[in-house]
């Protein structure tokens, strides 16, 4: 019962999550007979019951231990049983927000798939909403029916059978919300519309092609869909490193609590700025020292801030993504440690586009 109502203490018969570490949560339906065998030794479930969530629990033989944690749509995304395709938290975030998922909206999603996306939707429009979710395939919809029953979602959730582009919704002037998420969703957009309220609503499709993008486009125009747009949600990453650069001439900086051995060949000093500037591009001139305001790692994110932060002692400037560079220590001779930050050249994640669309009263 656990994903309907946040409670202390895990009981026979709820889904749970087990932490084995970072990055590998699994979950589990928690049965007094059943024993949990992982690479860190044996879990009898018996032990789990009457625990906190968020208790450390050791294997039998103490060689290692597990965290139980409590059920949410986020960790069941990264644990559920694979059927197909799923959606993760990222994109998720982003279709709950534009969808505009409140308690007591009304959501019709196909095809269910995994139900990851389900789970989500799910505690956004708990208690009084509810979700229709639609798959033409059987036996998904009969599983994503008994794990919504587990976790005690069943009076919240409608799991039907039927295929979306074919036949449709069967119901009328009912949601607030569509979601597609179907390797042709153009066609389910004409029933996507007779099921959306009258007084209008939001549609949000998702398809990793960009022609399926351009195809669904096409028809929410003809069928008068508005405010129409496709985003690829990507995650950012940043890398926050201490590295080592020659030191330079900074105009009017402090530099007595980390120099010992100023340069003096006005040649050298030229090549350490050249150097310097290369290594931290968005570098700007420094005007005058005075008492450092800006913490560490500030983002100087306005012209006044950036002013500001020219100011300070130690700075070196503002790299690229707007964060405070500083002369923090002396590593090697004639070196300064300077704290910086970058994002991944590459970013990972590519899932698909996510299309957006408002139908207002007709
Ligand atoms: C990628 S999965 C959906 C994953 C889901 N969004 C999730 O997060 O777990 C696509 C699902 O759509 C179903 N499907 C494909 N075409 C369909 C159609 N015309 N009508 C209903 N379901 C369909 C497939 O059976 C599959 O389960």
């Amino acid at each position: 019962m656990s994903f309907n109502k946040w409670k202390k203490t895990v009981d026979e018969g709820d889904t749970i999550m087990i932490s084995l570490g970072k990055q590998s949560i699994m979950t589990i339906l928690v049965e007094s007979s059943k024993t949990l065998q992982t690479k860190f030794g044996a879990f009898p479930h018996k032990e789990f019951i009457g625990q906190k969530f968020g208790t450390k629990i050791f294997s039998k033989n103490r060689k290692g231990w597990v965290f139980l944690l409590h059920p949410s749509p986020e960790l069941w995304t990264v644990s559920l049983p694979h059927r197909t395709q799923i959606l993760y938290s990222t994109d998720i975030s982003l279709i709950v927000m534009e969808l505009e998922l409140k308690p007591g909206s009304i959501v019709v999603e196909s095809g269910t798939g995994s139900g990851s996306l389900s789970h989500a939707i799910l505690r956004s429009i708990k208690p009084s909403g509810h979700l229709y979710t639609f798959d033409f395939h059987l036996q998904r919809v009969d599983k994503a029916r008994e794990e919504f029953m587990q976790h005690g979602l069943e009076n919240f959730v409608t799991c039907k059978c039927a295929d979306a582009c074919a036949d449709g919704f069967s119901l009328e002037d009912k949601a607030d919300a569509v979601f597609l998420d179907l390797p042709s969703p153009w066609d389910a957009i004409p029933h996507a519309i007779k099921t959306m309220k009258k007084s209008g609503g939001r549609l949000c499709s998702f398809s990793p092609c960009i022609e399926q993008v351009q195809r669904t486009c096409d028809v929410l125009r003809q069928f008068r869909f508005c405010e129409i747009k496709t985003v690829e949600c990507l995650v950012r990453a940043l890398n926050v490193k201490t590295i080592p650069v020659p030191e330079a001439n900074l105009g009017s900086l402090d530099f007595s609590n980390i120099d010992d051995e100023k340069p003096t060949d006005s040649k050298r000093l030229k090549q350490n700025e050249e150097e310097i500037q290369s290594q931290l591009p968005h570098i700007p001139q420094f005007a005058s020292t005075k008492e450092p305001y800006i913490e560490d790692n500030q983002i100087a994110s306005t012209d006044e801030s950036r002013i500001k932060v020219a100011r300070c002692a130690n700075v070196t400037g503002v790299n690229s993504l707007g964060m405070v560079t500083k002369l923090t220590a002396k590593s090697k001779s004639r070196h300064c440690n300077v704290l910086t930050c970058k994002g991944n050249k590459e970013m990972p994640g590519h899932t698909g586009f996510l299309t957006f669309a408002s139908l207002y009263p007709s």
